[in-house]
């Protein structure tokens, strides 16, 4: 065990213990929105290590910059949250396509960050401030609860097209390679509903559906502005399987396929692991 990694978010912090690049152990944590010494103790302490245990410890995401650059005699090593999602989705992605050298890597998170990866350089390329938060505080507004594994079972439960207008509504039939039954207007027809029949899980649905379609079509034209055939999603909201279900059906629309790593939510975690590795 020679090194760490941690990713301060909005929403979580995700931290691993590797060799090398070769994750061994990985946690998340509710976030606390504070960086300093006692988050980075709290952070291996979810692995059951301390700050002794590593040479070496890769931070990054949020205010990670506030941190000292040595704790207890143990160098931290500061990577930029760009340069981390871009070579850390790119490195999970290699697992499974070996060959793949660039691509569009999009971090869905609390917000949604887009950045082009080439050569082991990471560029900012777009983003969005429709994310996972927005996901989850608009479903504490709406039904109710802010807690994702109960809105992810209710959305997958629900049906969009009760709240959405959909395509064969607006306009009488599909559109280019949009099929009739695809949405129009999001939340459309919520203005004329009456309130007591609209349930939860259609709401939960059409939230999903108006966020994952948000990132969806972004990355697309994000990718198609930059030249990237590959666009892979990385960041806890892809942990749920509503969100992967719109990706996919937005990509599908497009042929565009979305590749979503095995554990997605640790990538710009792995990517401090990766750049800090490259710089040295
Ligand atoms: N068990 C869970 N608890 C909370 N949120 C979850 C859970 N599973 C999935 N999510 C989704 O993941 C989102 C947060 O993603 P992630 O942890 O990757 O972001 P972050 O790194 O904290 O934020 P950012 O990178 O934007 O600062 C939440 O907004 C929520 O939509
Ligand atoms: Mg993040």
């Amino acid at each position: 065990m020679t090194r760490a990694a941690i990713d301060f978010g909005l929403t979580h912090v995700d931290v691993l213990a590797a060799h090398d690049t070769d994750a061994l152990q990985a946690a998340t944590l509710p976030s606390q929105r504070t960086v300093d010494v006692a988050q980075v103790r709290r952070a291996l302490a979810a692995l059951g290590r301390d700050v002794a245990d590593f040479r070496q410890i890769c931070v990054t995401g949020g205010q990670h910059r506030r941190l000292p650059d040595v704790i207890d005699d143990v160098p931290i090593v500061k990577v930029g949250e760009i340069e981390a999602i871009g070579l850390g989705g790119l490195y999970l992605a290699q697992r499974r396509q070996p060959d793949l050298r660039e691509a569009l890597v999009v971090s869905a998170g609390s917000g949604t960050a887009m950045v082009a990866v080439r050569n082991n350089r990471a560029q900012h390329v777009t983003g969005s401030a429709v994310g996972g938060g927005t996901l989850i505080g608009l479903c504490k507004l709406l039904i109710g609860t802010a807690d994702a594994q109960e809105i992810d079972a209710l959305a997958m439960a629900g049906d969009s097209n009760k709240v959405d207008i959909t395509l064969i509504e607006a306009t009488g039939g599909a559109i280019g390679r949009l099929p009739a039954d695809a949405n129009a207007v999001n939340f459309g027809r919520a203005a004329t509903l009456e309130l007591a029949k609209v349930n939860r899980e259609d709401l939960a649905a059409g939230v999903a559906v108006m966020v994952g379609q948000v990132i969806a079509v972004i990355a697309i034209n994000a990718a198609r502005a930059e030249r990237l055939d590959h666009i892979i999603v990385v960041g806890h909201l892809v942990d749920l399987a509503c969100v992967r279900r719109v990706l996919h059906a937005v990509g599908g629309y497009y042929g565009v396929k979305f590749t979503i790593p095995e554990m997605p939510g640790c990538a710009t975690a792995m990517g401090a692991l990766v750049g800090a590795a490259l710089t040295q």
